[in-house]
């Protein structure tokens, strides 16, 4: 079986960047990668008062989500040179309740982007900082900061030069290795 690869999109817009590097980072993942979106624009805020026998269905939908994959890519926009709100909370949310994270363990990618300069530098490591606490390994390298980001799509939301095409292209093909010697002994990763 393939390499089940959840990928979550840190903005919420329809001509989202982020969301075009993403689709264009999917269309480049080795053979052995399935990649599906998992939406996170429709989970109701993190209230621990909403936890019990009948939590929001959204919530438990998107909890079964990440458990379902192998491993989880991030692809995120810096809202305040940080995370933006919807996607600390759909971390909130697969976090909980206490001692049955879903995220418990999962290896993880991040991939930052801007229209801007410095590469979403902030988001991209107040991310890493949240997974100290999540305990999900992350892949520390290559490290993957999109800058002006309009300028490498086209019209139609494809990569327009080659040199960026490849290096989504070792991104993707890096993440795979990476999540394979992370879990070398788990037996769902065998064709
Ligand atoms: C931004 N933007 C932004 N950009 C950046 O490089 N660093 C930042 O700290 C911020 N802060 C910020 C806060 C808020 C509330 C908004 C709405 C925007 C600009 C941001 O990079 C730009 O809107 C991107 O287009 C958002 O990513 P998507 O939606 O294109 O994926």
């Amino acid at each position: 079986r393939a390499i089940q690869l959840a990928v979550i999109v840190g903005s919420l817009r329809a001509q989202s960047y982020s969301r075009k590097i993403a689709r264009a980072l999917a269309a480049r993942a080795p053979d052995s990668m399935r990649c599906r979106f998992i939406e996170i624009g429709d989970l109701p805020l993190y209230n621990e008062d909403l936890e019990g026998e009948d939590p929001p269905r959204a919530w438990s939908t998107f909890r079964a989500e990440i458990r379902s994959a192998d491993a989880v890519l991030f692809v995120t926009p810096e809202y305040n040179r940080s995370i933006p709100g919807c996607l600390k909370n759909a971390l909130d949310v697969g976090s909980r309740p206490s001692g049955k994270s879903v995220f418990k363990g999962l290896p993880a990618g991040v991939v930052s982007v801007t229209p801007n300069k410095l590469g979403a530098f902030g988001a991209n490591h107040a991310l890493r900082q949240t997974f100290v606490f999540l305990d999900m390994p992350v892949m520390q390298q290559p490290e993957a900061y999109f800058s002006t980001v309009a300028d490498l799509l086209d019209d139609k939301g494809g990569v327009k030069s080659s040199e960026t095409a490849g290096s989504l292209e070792k991104f993707m093909s890096a993440l795979e290795d990476w999540i394979r010697t992370i879990r070398p002994d788990d037996a769902s990763f065998e064709a």
